[in-house]
């Protein structure tokens, strides 16, 4: 079984698992005295086979059902996630083991982290998205009000399980919506040409009438490529767990793509997190085109890339819209000025702290 770790000064604090099932998942939660399941209600049938993976266990305590919606990725699901705790008597050893995407395990997360100061917490991604991104690096927490992600913290799962079953199952609109994040990593890091093997499977898949039938039939490549992408970024996460330096690339096209969710929220257009990220990423490479960074043609590379891999490129919104949200971007330092991450070319990234305004009058 292939095992990733991320490693800070010589102590592994998170473990990347690459399982074979849903139900063999539980195996790992077997040293664990006391574990509750928090799950997104509509992957039930995942909390049920693993409840039934720890059966002769005796360790477990309870089901969480809750909804995971952008909406709901409140404080308040959060209290609910602890009064589910404090109910079914968890104490401070207790394992909080979260089932769905990305919102479901940062809101997991979140709530072991601050339920009786700090709880233990695992995850098992249901979504490709989560699976290469949410799911691995400890970043947890819930929006607040338009604002993304806004109150959170880093903490690390004791592992996330990584299970192509879950895959086969997944709308295609979530499973393109995951590639962003896949083809972000390698246009990141590279390696092995990666991003280039990718763009071939995933064009494949996304030209594919029977998409489900070409998911299935490239599994193997797509399981490499998944534990290929969360080697990559428990590398990077390994050597800058708190963001203050390299771990930022991993936000290549995601403060245009916050921008572009927090607009799509307010106009009431449907955006999936990845669509955002893949017409934050086009973006991105036409800053960096701009900036001088790029040569020219990489935008329309990248552009072309994407869009036969089945991703949407343009983004919908006016720039002026975008840049008065990304004024409110988490990330913005004491003067306004963002950490931009700019494309020199695939697998070379650099950043640039720019201000809103540079951005906008180099995009215009
Ligand atoms: N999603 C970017 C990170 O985990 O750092």
């Amino acid at each position: 079984m292939a095992e990733t770790t991320i490693t800070v000064d010589g102590k592994v604090l998170s473990r990347v698992y690459a399982g074979a099932s849903v139900i063999d998942a539980a195996q790992y939660l077997m040293p664990y005295p006391e574990v509750f399941i928090v799950c997104d209600a509509n992957v039930a049938d995942y909390a049920a086979r693993v409840e039934e993976g720890l059966s002769h266990a005796g360790n477990f305590k309870g089901t969480l059902l809750i909804r995971a919606t952008e909406e709901t990725k409140t404080m308040d699901t959060v209290l609910k996630i602890c009064e589910f705790l404090l109910s079914g008597g968890a104490s401070r050893k207790a394992m909080v083991f979260a089932i769905g995407g990305g919102i479901t395990t940062d809101m997991a997360g979140f709530a072991a982290s601050i339920y009786k100061r700090g709880c233990k917490f695992a995850f098992l991604p249901t979504t490709l998205l989560s699976q290469v991104d949410a799911g691995i690096g400890g970043k947890t927490g819930v929006n607040y009000e338009s604002l993304k992600n806004m109150i959170g913290i880093i903490r690390q799962p004791e592992f996330t399980y990584e299970c192509p079953e879950v895959l086969e199952t997944l709308s295609y609109r979530d499973f393109v919506s995951g590639t962003a994040e896949l083809l972000k990593t390698f246009i990141i890091d590279n390696g092995a040409g990666l991003y280039g093997r990718a763009v071939k499977v995933l064009s494949k898949i996304s030209n594919s009438s029977d998409k489900a039938f070409a998911i299935r039939e490239n599994r193997e490549d797509l399981i490499q490529m998944i534990a290929a992408s969360a080697a990559v970024k428990a590398g990077v996460v390994s050597r800058d767990q708190f963001e203050n330096g390299e771990r930022r690339k991993l936000n290549l096209g995601h403060t245009f793509a916050h921008a572009i969710e927090h607009e799509a929220r307010l106009k009431k257009v449907d955006i999936a997190h990845g669509e955002a990220v893949s017409m934050g990423m086009v973006l991105a490479a036409k800053l960096s085109e701009k900036v001088g960074i790029a040569e020219l043609g990489l935008e329309s590379m990248i552009r072309e890339n994407l869009r036969v891999c089945g991703l949407p490129v343009e983004c919908p919104f006016p720039l002026e819209s975008l840049a008065a949200a990304m004024k409110l971007d988490k990330k913005a330092e004491a003067g306004g000025r963002i950490h931009f991450v700019l494309i020199a070319g695939i697998g070379n990234v650099v950043m640039k702290d720019m201000t809103v305004e540079e951005v906008e009058a180099l995009l215009k």
